[in-house]
């Protein structure tokens, strides 16, 4: 880990409140002159404060404030935090809010994804951040705090915040309502970590608008008819049917016609069920899928001849993620094996994950095509994320699926913008995990300025 600014804030009972001491150093290192004015933020708050320099030589890097001031700005007694500033402002931090549902557990008060946070709040706080966990409905917006969670020896604990210089929004998506909350935050002066949500089909169209990325791109319909669907079935033999909004693997159905049937043959996965089938016409087919896909909207898209591990499918989740400098870096690949008889690999519908290089060597045995090959996956991921963020505006990070067919072609699947990064820790690539963790506190640094 890179070694940031970071300056000690120590609480002095018998100081003024509208006044801050600093040691000398960090008065030179920011040109500060005494008995002047200073602005202190912390996330969106602020104090404007009348500077005295400790001219004393033995402190260093540290700021003095009034306990009642400093409680105001939700600083903690011999804390290290992060800064930056000039002659006029200081900011401490960053400060970070990583954005999420409650689940009302006391030892998880996130859920299932209460270790991940837990793990974010962890790698932000060794950075210097000020960061915890809130959920969108503790805001508030006339003293400019949230309750929220962080995380420390003693365990989670709640407690008041500033509103954050930066958001990590790690929630189901967004309501009207919280949209508008996003909004309502985003002009208090936060800075959103990703954007919205965006479906398929939106991907799908930006991607397709570049023509670099044309070759990898699978053939896709928006389903309007069930004919159109007829019609991809002729052509391709076989179409997979997603929904637009989709994740998981669920509600994901495959369909296919052999050249000499005149049955449709169908598969889908749904509440932890398989289920199979065949229909005589497409009036059938659109019936018996009907459990499946209601009236959601659907994608159309051709089969790639995915890999298969004995006989199971197999593909490519990358991740990629902006680092402290904003750049987008691929942290980690890894490939998922699908479980026996599905058709996704997702490991939330009960996928195991697998080394990328132990199945390129066992697929194929030429290195420079294993090489040309890792080439061009990362290739294809970091350019959808970079064509994607032209469309959708500035993002921190993508999960980008890929599949691999068997002549070595690769395909783009989908793009996620609240990827998962379980795989990393399934096939033991611990630091893969970590730097996955540490990548959005470090983006979050770069976001606000520090
Ligand atoms: N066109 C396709 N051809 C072959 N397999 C596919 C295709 N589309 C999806 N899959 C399989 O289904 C999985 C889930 O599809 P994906 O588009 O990623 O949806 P989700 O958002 O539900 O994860 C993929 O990881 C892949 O294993
Ligand atoms: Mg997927």
């Amino acid at each position: 880990m890179q070694n940031f600014k970071m300056l000690s804030v120590k609480f002095m009972s018998k100081q003024a409140e509208g006044i801050l001491v600093m040691s000398q150093d960090l008065a030179d290192y920011l040109e500060i002159v005494e008995d002047e004015y200073l602005k202190l933020h912390v996330g969106q708050l602020l104090e404007k404060l009348k500077i005295t320099v400790d001219k004393s030589s033995k402190n260093h890097n540290t700021i003095y404030l009034n306990p009642q001031l400093a409680r105001a700005l939700y600083l903690q007694n011999g804390w290290k935090y992060g800064y930056r500033g000039n002659r006029e402002e200081l900011f401490i931090g960053p400060v970070v809010g990583i954005m999420l549902e409650e689940s009302g557990q006391r030892d998880k008060p996130f859920g299932g994804q209460s270790f991940f946070v837990k793990q974010l709040l962890t790698s932000g706080r060794a950075m210097g951040e000020l960061c915890f966990a809130f959920s969108p409905f503790r805001i508030n917006w006339s003293r400019k705090t949230v309750q929220g969670y962080s995380y420390g020896e003693r365990g989670w604990s709640k407690g008041t915040f500033p509103v954050p210089d930066v958001v990590y929004p790690r929630g189901k998506g967004y309501s009207p309502q919280k949209m508008s909350i996003r909004r309502r935050l985003e002009t208090m002066g936060a800075v959103f970590f990703n954007p919205g949500l965006i479906g398929k089909w939106q991907t799908h169209r930006i991607l397709s608008q570049k023509s670099e990325l044309l070759s990898y791109i699978p053939d896709t319909r928006l389903v309007k008819d069930f004919a159109q669907v007829d019609r991809m079935i002729k052509k391709y033999q076989a179409v997979y049917l997603k929904p637009v909004t989709g994740s998981q693997g669920k509600n994901i159905v495959r369909v296919h016609k052999t050249k000499d049937s005149q049955n449709y043959q169908y598969q889908y996965q749904m509440n932890n069920q398989s289920y199979r089938g065949s229909a005589h016409n497409l009036a059938q087919l659109r019936s018996y899928l009907r459990p499946v896909m209601g009236n959601k909207t659907y994608i159309a898209q051709k089969q790639i001849n995915l890999l298969q591990s004995e006989g199971n499918l197999v593909d490519v989740r990358i991740l990629v993620q902006k680092d402290d400098t904003g750049s987008w870096k691929v942290t980690g690949m890894a490939c998922r094996v699908g479980r026996k008889g599905s058709i996704t690999s997702n490991i939330s519908g009960g996928g195991s994950g697998r080394h990328l290089e132990t199945v390129l060597k066992s697929k194929f045995p030429d290195e420079e095509q294993r090489i040309q090959i890792c080439k061009e996956l990362q290739y294809l991921a970091l350019e959808a994320a970079k064509t994607l963020e032209e469309s959708i505006g500035s993002s921190g990070e993508m999960g980008v699926d890929i599949g691999i067919d068997k002549n070595g072609h690769i395909w783009f699947i989908e793009a996620n913008l609240r990827p998962a990064r379980q795989i990393f820790s399934l096939i033991g690539e611990k630091e893969t995990r970590k730097l996955s963790v540490d990548r959005p506190m470090l983006y979050s640094r770069y976001l606000s300025g520090f």
